[in-house]
Formats: structure tokens, sequence, C-alpha cells
């Protein structure tokens, strides 16, 4: 069965039981600022999970494409991937455990749907601690479905909890379904740490909300979220234990064959990492990113200089220069066929295919030349060194020669030897003024926050939105914004640049109504109410019937997810840092709050 197939059925299994399908957002959530990238299917879904309604209703089926790069240094085996795809069912407030756990089953088992062997299957369920008691509920679902006591493990936090996403949010129990990929009979008794139990499929029962000051409070309504990791259960219905050997990587895997005449078979390592990153860095580019040593823009750099190493490296001629092996390569054929895996399911890769080559080529031509001179270097300092490559060592080729530590790291590890990280990170920060400017966003590799900082900018975007609207007329409205806990931005429709006066006139706006404590509180209410009260803002729900308004006192009302700090003199400060043009009629201001 192929992974279109199992897509259709799995749609099909949800919606003939009252779900309806929802489109996957883009991997950049601009108006997320609690995650680099969307790393799972219930992660645009967190208002709803939270309480808000959402349009379709309570019953909710997707595909969504993911990013994780919390687990980057484990790609190269069979399982692991920072871009894949997630399958997922959702109750908000409507079914609970029942039904959840009996509907997975019978879409794994019947032979209508997967057909997988009940005797291959495994199950684990949560062995209760001090914040949630055992998951006896879930348990006796599974042994009332025939699941004998041998195959359903009880583990802990750590393996069965899921979420939040962020620090603080929807989470919960969970119980896992592994199905057993080895050779022969499975095993009478389930044993996790047995790698050829693959896990395919949570139920995740998030009625839990992860307060700031890490208590564990029940949320509004039961919600079931669940997620299905598409290269995993491809690779069980292909019947092989290697995700890498579906047909969501062979075309890749074989492209990568004819490019370095070697076999998968003899370097399976180098071509999982190559034929992953290949596919996250078109993903993330054709989602608008721009190769950068900020936030999200240092994740495709990282990605793309680990590939190139491994490229390399590859060929076999480990003494080869890089820039030697620059010139002669683009990655042009690699794009092609991940596009042409991915056009019909993703259009903006087909869409974007040139963008994505030019971003790359760029980014290429730029690599080549700070190589020239450094890759020789690198190749010194590795020789020279022991068995452990030091930080300082890592962070003398980063600061004299722009080798970034990704390089030397792969570069150390084809030579048999570690790169040591933490040392790396320790000389990084004694560097503090470099790292506000170079490179702040290296070590955000995934998850962020729902962080104090965060919060207060969401307060604050609001407040300046109002201001620049008394300031500059009502015809001017937000474009977009982004807040991450280092800086709030805010893009506006506007044709000029706004004078030093302008700005200051903005900030004292905002500070004083930050000095007036203002209350802030949201109401759900009809969309056609909002829009007679006057609440300004973006809003996703173009469908929506109901839609969350934030008041601050009476000065601002604006349309949002949240969340919000409740009085504004928790906002502190706000400062304007930078004003932008980002063309076409459209501003970007940055500021600093707190
Ligand atoms: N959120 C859970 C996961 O990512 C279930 O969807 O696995």
């Amino acid at each position: 069965m192929t992974a279109a197939e199992i897509i259709q059925k799995y749609i099909s299994f949800f919606e003939k039981r009252g779900h309806k399908r929802i489109h996957g957002t883009p991997l950049v959530l601009e108006n997320d600022s609690t995650v680099l990238f969307t790393t799972a299917g219930m992660q645009p879904l967190i208002p709803y999970l939270l309480g808000k309604p959402h349009p379709l209703g309570k019953r909710l089926v997707s595909l969504q494409k993911c990013l994780r790069t919390d687990d980057i240094d484990e790609v190269g085996d069979k399982k692991h991937h920072t871009f894949f795809e997630m399958l997922g069912n959702w109750s908000l407030g409507d079914y609970w455990k029942k039904e959840a756990i009996e509907w997975s089953y019978e879409f794994l088992t019947s032979n209508e749907w997967l057909g997988i062997e009940k005797s291959k299957l495994a199950i684990s369920v949560f062995a209760g601690d001090e914040d949630a008691l055992f998951d006896k509920e879930s348990y006796d679902i599974w042994r009332s479905l025939g699941i004998p006591e041998s195959r359903i493990a009880k583990l802990e936090k750590k393996d069965n909890w899921w979420g939040p996403a962020g620090q603080t949010g929807p989470c919960g129990p969970d119980t896992e379904m592994f199905v057993w990929t080895g050779k022969g009979k499975a095993p009478k008794t389930f044993d996790p740490a047995n790698s050829e139990w693959i896990e395919v499929w949570n139920d995740v029962f998030m009625e839990y909300n992860k307060t700031q000051d890490g208590k564990f409070e029940y949320l509004k309504q039961k919600n079931v979220d669940t997620g299905m990791g598409l290269e995993r259960i491809t690779a069980v219905m292909e019947g092989t234990d290697d995700d890498y050997q579906t047909g969501l990587f062979l075309p890749v895997i074989k492209k990568i064959e004819d490019i370095s005449g070697k076999k998968y078979e003899k370097n399976p390592k180098d071509f999982r990492i190559i034929s992953d990153h290949i596919k996250a860095i078109v993903f993330i580019l054709a989602d608008g990113v721009e190769f950068s040593n900020l936030n999200r823009g240092y994740v495709p750099r990282k990605l793309l200089r680990r590939l190139i190493v491994r490229m390399q490296f590859l060929e076999g001629k480990q003494k080869i220069l890089l820039k030697e092996y620059l010139s002669k390569y683009t990655l042009n054929p690699l794009i092609e066929v991940v596009v042409n895996i991915y056009q019909e399911k993703y259009p903006e890769i087909i869409k974007n295919a040139k963008v994505i080559k030019e971003k790359i080529l760029g980014e290429w031509d730029k690599l080549k030349k700070q190589m020239e001179s450094a890759y020789p270097q690198v190749i010194k300092v590795i020789n020279k060194s022991g068995q452990i490559v030091s930080g300082k060592d890592g962070f003398y080729l980063f600061e004299a020669h722009g080798v970034n530590p990704e390089v030397t790291e792969q570069v150390a590890i084809k030579y048999g030897k570690t790169f040591d990280w933490e040392d790396f990170k320790v000389e990084f920060k004694k560097h503090q003024e470099l790292s506000r400017t170079a490179s702040a966003g290296m070590f955000r590799g995934g998850l962020a926050d729902h962080s104090e900082k965060t919060i207060m900018g969401h307060t604050a975007t609001h407040l300046m939105h109002q201001a620049i609207r008394d300031l500059l007329g009502d015809k001017v409205h937000q474009s977009g914004s982004n807040i991450t806990p280092e800086r709030v931005r805010f893009d506006f429709n506007f044709d000029r640049k706004l004078t030093d006066e302008e700005i200051k006139k903005i900030e004292d706006i905002v500070n004083e109504k930050i000095k007036e404590n203002l209350p802030v509180h949201f109401e759900i209410m009809p969309l056609e109410k909002a829009k007679k009260l006057g609440a300004i803002g973006l809003f996703d729900e173009k469908y929506s019937e109901q839609v969350k308004v934030y008041f601050i006192g009476d000065y601002s009302k604006e349309f949002c997810g949240g969340p919000h700090v409740d009085f504004t003199s928790k906002v502190k400060r706000f400062k304007i840092i930078k004003q932008e043009n980002i063309g076409k009629g459209y501003r970007r201001l940055y500021a600093l709050v707190g």
C-alpha cells in the first residue's frame, strides 16, 4: 500500500465518522511565535483545544507537514526525520477514549482499512505519577479489544505523555501503538526497548493545561489529539523496517546514487542525512524563509552545511577540498526529485521551485567563497586535535574563518572524531556581542515557548497597532506580525518612512497605556458582532462564525488567539528599535518590551 493510499484511507475512515477535513498549514505560522516551525498537526489547533469553537465543528482530520529539529542528531538511522508528514484526527471536547481507541484499533487491523495483523500489535499506556493517575481507562479499553496483558506496557511521563508543544499549553497522557517489524512471529511480551517494535500512532488525551508555574490544571474540555507519522506507517505497509526504502524516499535515494556513483546499502547514513535534509530545506524555503543566521533562517543554513559535508564524503575523496566539490555540483537534480514526489499534495513547492533553486544557489555560492580559504584550516585543526575536537577550536574556525560549527562537526565525525558542542556553546556565550548580532538564532533549533517576554510582546503589539492607527489614520492596518522572546516585529501598510517624531509618538502612546495599567480580557462572539464593535486585526478563520476578541481597557479591540498579559503594566516598557521598508507600500517595525 502506498503513502497516497494510506492518506486517502485515513481521511475517508474519519470522514465516515463525522470528521471534517482541515487543510494543513504552512511550516511557518506567521502569527505563532511559540515555535519556529509547525511541529505537529495539533499546533494550528491550540486555540481550539483551549476552548475556542472551531468553524468546522468538533471532529477534524488532517494531513500536516511538520518539521522538528530536536532529533537532528538521530537522523541517519532508519526512523528519524526532520521533515515529515503526520496524519491526525481530533475531538474538540467531543468523543473521548473509547471511540478514539476503538477507531484506532479498527483502522489499523480491519481488512477494509490497513489490515495489520492483530498478533503484531503492542500498546503502551501512561503509568501514572504525581501529576496524573495511571490511565486505567485506556488500559481497560485495549484489554476489552483483546490485546493481551503482556502486550501492554505501562510507561512513565517521558514516554507516554504528549505536550505541551511549547512550555505551556494543552497536554495529556497518551497511548501509543506499535507494530512488530522484525522477522518471524512477534514476541509474546512487548519490550518497548526492542527497536523492532515500531511506534506508528499515538492517541493523546488532552485534558490538561500546563501553566507557567509548571502546574497541570484541567482544560475546559476533554480533547483527543492523534498523530500517525506517514513515513513510519508507509514503511510498515510497504513491508520494510526502513523509512528510507519507501516510495517517499526512494526517488531521492536513487538520484543520490546517480550523482555519487555510490550505493545506499554501503553508505546508508550519508544517504539518509542527505535525503532528509534536502526535503526539509526545500519545504522550509517554499514557505518563504530566507537563509540567515537568525532563528528560522539558521535552520536551512545548518541543514545545507550538514548535507554538503555528507555529499562530499560520499565521494570518498576525503582529501579533496570542499571548494572543488562545491564548484562541481549543484543540488538542482535533488531539488527536482523532491518537487516531483510532493508537488500534487503541496503546490507551493512547484510554484516556488525556481525561487528555491535560486536561493540554494545563492547560498551555495556564498559557501564556496567562504570555503576557499577555510576548508584547509578545518582539516588542519581536525588533524591536530585529539579524539575530541574542542569547542575552542570550533569557535576559532567560526570566528576567524566563518566556518559554521555544523561543518566542523560533520567533518570531525568523518575523521572518526567527535565535536564538543557544549564547549563550543560556552565559548560562544563568552562572546555575547557576537551572539546578539550574528548568530542569536543558532541555538534555537526547535521549540520556543509561551515565555513571559512573548506574552508581553503580544499585548504590546495590540497597543502598537492601535497607536499607529491613532497617529496615521484608520486606513493603516497590520499586515503581519511575528513575536519572539527577543523582539516584536510588526508589518503594516504605509507608503513612506516614519519620521523620528512619529516613532517617538507611537512609543509614547504605548508606554502611556502600559502605565495606565489597563485590564486585558477576551470574549468569544459572533464575527458580525465583532465587526460591528469595530474590532481590528487579522483573522484567519474565513468561515468562522465565532471569533475571539481581546480588549485592552477600552483602548483596543482586536481579533486574536492570545495569549496576553492580564494588565498592561506587566509589559513594563516599550521601545521601537528599527524600521524597514518591505516594499510595495508596506513597512516593518521592530520593538523591544520589558
Ligand atoms: N501531538 C501528537 C504528536 O505530535 C499527536 O498528534 O504526536
